[in-house]
């Protein structure tokens, strides 16, 4: 495994790279099994892969917990190396964020319409932060797969178009969640929770399970339940259920439903999400 913190010596090591394939899983650090099963489906498919870890300040909000965002290089790295290909790997970490927005950047990319639901709705600037950097990332890399979570679904759907609408030939993939045990979603900010709120943290994927069940046969009383839930816990920030391709009010036409929720517990801000394939 090559590894570089400098974009200027990795931008080099680009040029020179002459792999038919190359995979890239874009991430913040603190790996996980969810990141590992991006990881592993890059390593399945590509010749080479390049793994970026990079805190991006642009999509933290000024409360947010930039700061506090676990950096845990040395273990990232044995993590990487723990899989059987992890020779084909090239990560890539930038050491400041010098290193990947210059002095005097000044270039934001914003997709409208996506944001206007879910997470975008709370955290104000939050996809406008995460599209700057992943094209940045895809300018820097050049991959000719991208692979993304299920987890954050609202992101890969706004990645996914603002690769469409910017004519990026880059294919963009969807990797399903990865869960713990107890069917909670892993994340980085999991490690934040106390033993009490581990345990009250399965309540987001149960509500949506719960909705799911309903909305199999009847969105419009889904949307009704997941009203109800939110008002009467106000642990939930949201709970959605939409058009997984609009990310608006389902129709009569919504073929595909996502109900998504956002849970806090003390400090922490947990996300997860369920997809629905709607009969006929
Ligand atoms: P991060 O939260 O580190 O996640 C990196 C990638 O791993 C994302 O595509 C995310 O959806 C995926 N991921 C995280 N947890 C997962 C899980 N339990 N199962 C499946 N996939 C999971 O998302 C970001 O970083 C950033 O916004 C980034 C795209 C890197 C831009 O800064």
């Amino acid at each position: 495994m090559q590894i570089f913190s400098k974009t200027d010596e990795f931008i080099s090591f680009r040029k020179s790279l002459r792999t038919s394939s190359i995979g890239l899983v874009a991430t913040m650090g603190n790996l996980h099994q969810g990141h590992l099963n991006l990881v592993q489906n890059a390593l399945n498919q590509n010749e080479t892969v390049i793994v970026t870890i990079f805190v991006n300040p642009k999509q933290f909000g000024p409360n947010e917990d930039f700061k506090k965002y676990p950096r845990t290089l040395s273990s990232d790295i044995e993590k990487l190396k723990s899989l059987e290909e992890y020779n084909k790997i090239i990560l890539f970490c930038p050491e400041s964020p010098r290193e990947v927005y210059p002095e005097g950047h000044s270039t934001e990319i914003e997709v409208k319409n996506l944001d206007d639901s879910l997470c975008g709705k709370n955290r104000p600037g939050h996809f406008k932060g995460v599209c700057t950097v992943v094209h940045r990332l895809f300018q820097l890399t050049k991959p000719h797969i991208a692979y993304f979570g299920q987890k954050d679904f609202q992101q890969f759907k706004i990645i996914e178009k603002m690769t469409l609408d910017l004519e990026i030939p880059i294919k963009i993939k969807m990797i399903p969640i990865a869960r713990d045990k107890d069917g909670l979603a892993l994340s980085s900010r999991n490690q934040y929770l106390s033993k009490e709120h581990r345990i009250q943290a399965t309540t987001l994927k149960n509500a949506l399970e719960n909705i799911v069940t309903i909305a199999q046969d009847d969105f419009r009383q889904a949307i009704g339940l997941a009203k109800e839930r939110v008002e009467n816990d106000k642990r939930f920030q949201y709970i959605e259920v939409l058009d997984a391709h609009t990310l608006k009010t389902p129709s009569m036409e919504t073929k595909n439903l996502v109900v998504a929720g956002a849970f806090i517990l003390g400090d922490t801000r947990l996300i997860d999400n369920i997809l629905l394939n709607l009969k006929d």
